[in-house]
This record gives structure tokens, sequence and C-alpha cells, in this order.
């Protein structure tokens, strides 16, 4: 019942919508019987309802009121027939936002009719949907461990995986900052910042944190700095625009480098979903053939820019750790190389530590060993 002639987006039922929302009573004259007031079910059992009623007798036509319970029905069976993976919660999404209100609102008044105004907000948000553009583009936000980030089509949608990153920079952090006199500052720089997801949330969970973010687009930098900004961090995170390292000071070195780069394959594009394929920028996902191509350029890189002792974590994709973990074992400045698991048991971030001054690195112990 709930597409064909009753989808909201459709030419007869936009007519009737045009029609003030008085249609929860609903006149039916029949049978030479003196008129009557047939009440909707709430529960829209049409065999009960005015709507069906007349649904007998002037078929198309028949009214519908379209409550926030019933829209949101229809969105999300409509949206479930398109092969969209969360339907009813980017329904939800849609109407919130297209009401102005948060999900709690919502649920709280779902036997409300919707006015036409109301209606035209929601469709619009519907058709955009419908060509598979993400919820978060949509509403121009997206949920970022327990904050809201702006986002736009210039920077990828921070993904849920990101957080575990987060999780372990924080417990680093707090491993790296106790190491050292109290006081003296940890540098930390958040290279593919994007929407500077990382970048703020890292200094938005530690006060007094100074970092540096970087990426070659300067219209994702804009979006990182209005997040900045959204979160009160701008004092803190220093923004640079460039390939990788290159806007960095040649002697700028950090106490962890933290990196979510592009690392999906050219080869996997067909096999991407459309929400990614054909809306998110591809500077953000694709790095070559195989996806590996700014992995392997940081892994032959990152050292340099590490301090002594120092932390890198990069994201990388299902099925790369392994090769990004053997990329860094190369570099014998680097040790305490491994990979974690994300909670679908993949492993999707990869560690490693840059070797204190302290501490003879293990090939020279082996090597002392040897002449000994
Ligand atoms: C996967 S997105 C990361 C977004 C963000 N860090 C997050 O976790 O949501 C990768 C970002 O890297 C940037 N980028 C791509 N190639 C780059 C390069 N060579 N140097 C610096 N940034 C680059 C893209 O513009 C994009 O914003």
């Amino acid at each position: 019942m709930l597409g064909g002639s009753h989808d909201p987006l459709s030419g007869p039922l936009r007519r009737q919508l045009r029609r003030p929302f008085s249609l929860k009573y609903t006149k039916y004259s029949g049978g030479g019987r003196p008129c009557i007031w047939h009440r909707i079910d709430p529960d829209h059992r049409l065999s009960t309802s005015a709507e069906y009623i007349e649904s007998q007798t002037v078929g198309e036509t028949q009214p519908v009121t379209w409550t926030v319970r019933r829209i949101l029905a229809w969105m999300a069976e409509d949206f479930a027939g398109r092969g969209i993976v969360s339907p009813r919660l980017d329904a939800d999404l849609l109407v919130c936002h297209a009401l102005g209100q948060d999900r709690v609102r919502l649920y709280m008044d779902l036997d409300r009719p919707l006015d036409e105004a109301e209606l035209a907000a929601i469709r619009g948000r519907v058709a955009r949907r419908r060509r598979r553009e993400p919820v978060a583009y949509i509403v121009g936000q997206k949920e970022f461990y327990l904050r809201a980030f702006e986002v736009s089509p210039a920077v990828l949608v921070p993904r849920p995986e990101t957080e575990l990153l987060v999780d372990r920079a924080l417990q680093r952090l707090g491993e790296l900052q106790a190491a050292r006199d109290a006081g003296a500052p940890l540098r930390v720089l958040d290279l593919c910042t994007g929407s500077g997801a990382i970048a703020v949330t890292l200094a938005a969970e530690r006060p007094g944190l100074a970092l540096d973010a970087t990426d070659m687009s300067a219209e994702a930098l804009a979006t990182a700095r209005r997040n900045a900004e959204r979160h009160g961090v701008a004092e803190r995170v220093r923004f640079f625009e460039g390939d990788l390292f290159e806007a960095l000071e040649s002697g700028d070195r950090y106490a962890l480098i933290a990196a979510n780069p592009p690392y999906v394959g050219e080869s996997e594009r067909d096999a991407l979903e459309p929400e990614v394929r054909d809306h998110e920028p591809p500077l953000a996902l694709f790095s070559g053939a195989d996806g590996l191509v700014l992995l392997r350029r940081l892994c032959a890189t990152v050292a340099e820019r590490l301090e002594p002792g120092g932390v890198l974590l990069f994201e990388v994709g299902a099925g790369q750790a392994a090769t990004v973990c053997e990329l860094l074992e190369r570099d014998g400045r680097l040790c305490e190389v491994r990979s974690h698991r994300d909670l679908a048991g993949h492993e999707r971030l990869v560690e490693a530590r840059r070797r204190s001054l302290s501490k003879p690195s293990a090939t020279a112990s082996a090597a002392n060993a040897r002449k000994m």
C-alpha cells in the first residue's frame, strides 16, 4: 500500500497534499444514507478507515493522511526496496533533519499529520537518498566519537572504524605523556585529515594537546577548520595544505602520527556501494590499482618524522595490514610493529614505534651480541 499511488513523490498524491490538512476526518457520503464522519484508524488498518471507504468510491484520489509514523514507514519500505542498507535509520535521520527535530522529539509525536511544507522538505531529501547520496551529505553532518562533524562532498564521511584509531591514539598519548616530564608538550600530527575528524577529536579529548593536520585538498581543509571552530579547538590545531609531509617544516618531528589515508584500489571501484563510488571524493578513496600507493610512500618516510620513541597509527583497508606491517618492518628505525582488529574482526589498524635513543635497536643489539 505504500508504493504506487501512495508514493508521496508521485503526481496524484502531490495534488492531494496541496489540500489543507484537515484530512484526519474524511467526509463520506454514500448509499443514500446521511453523511457520516469516519475517523481514520491510527494504525492505518484501511479496512476500517475512511480512506478505505473513499478508495472504494473514488479510487486514485483517496486521501492519505501523512503522519510522521506513516511517512517513516513508507520511506523505510521504499529505501529497503532500493537496496539501501539501513532504511529505517536513514528515514528517521532524514525526517528529523527536514523537521528540524531530534529523534526523541520525532518519536514523541508519531501521529502528528505533516503539513505541505514539511512534506515538501521530506520529499527533497527522499529524492536525494534515492539517488544514493549518503545521508551524511544530505543532512550536512556525521557523528564521530560522539561529536557532530560538518561534512560535504569535499570530504570523506568519517567512519566508525576510525574511532578505533582514536581510541588507540588516546591510549598511546596517555603513555607517552606519562613517560616524559610533566609540562613537556606532545606534538601530534594527523595526516590526510579530511573533515578533521581525528585531529579535532584528539584535541577535544585532550585539552592542552596541540596538533598539526595536513591534507592535499583545500576544500577539505576548509571543512576541517570549521569543525575545529565548532568544537572549540581551533586555537590548538594548525592545518597545512600539501602532499603528506610536504607542507611541514623539514625539522618537524612528532610524538604521535596518525593517518587515515586513501587506501581503496582502483580495481575495486565497481564493487563499491553507490554511496561511496558516486558521491565521496575520489581523492579521499583511491590510491593506485591496489590501494597501497600512498601507504607505501608513508611507510618509507614516516620514521623520519617521528621523535625517538614516537608512535605511528595508520588505518588500512581490509587485507592490507600484513603488507603494511612488512613495509614498516623494513625500516630499521621502527619497532613494535603490529596490527589491531576492528569490532568485525578485521585488521584495520597498524601501529609501530620509532626506537628510543636510549634503547639500542634489536638489530644493533644482535650485531653487538655477535661481536662479543
Ligand atoms: C580517507 S580520507 C580521511 C579522512 C579523515 N581522516 C577521516 O578519518 O575521516 C583521506 C584524505 O586524504 C587526503 N589526501 C589524499 N591524498 C593525499 C596526499 N597525497 N597528501 C595529503 N592528503 C591526501 C584526501 O583529500 C582525504 O581528505
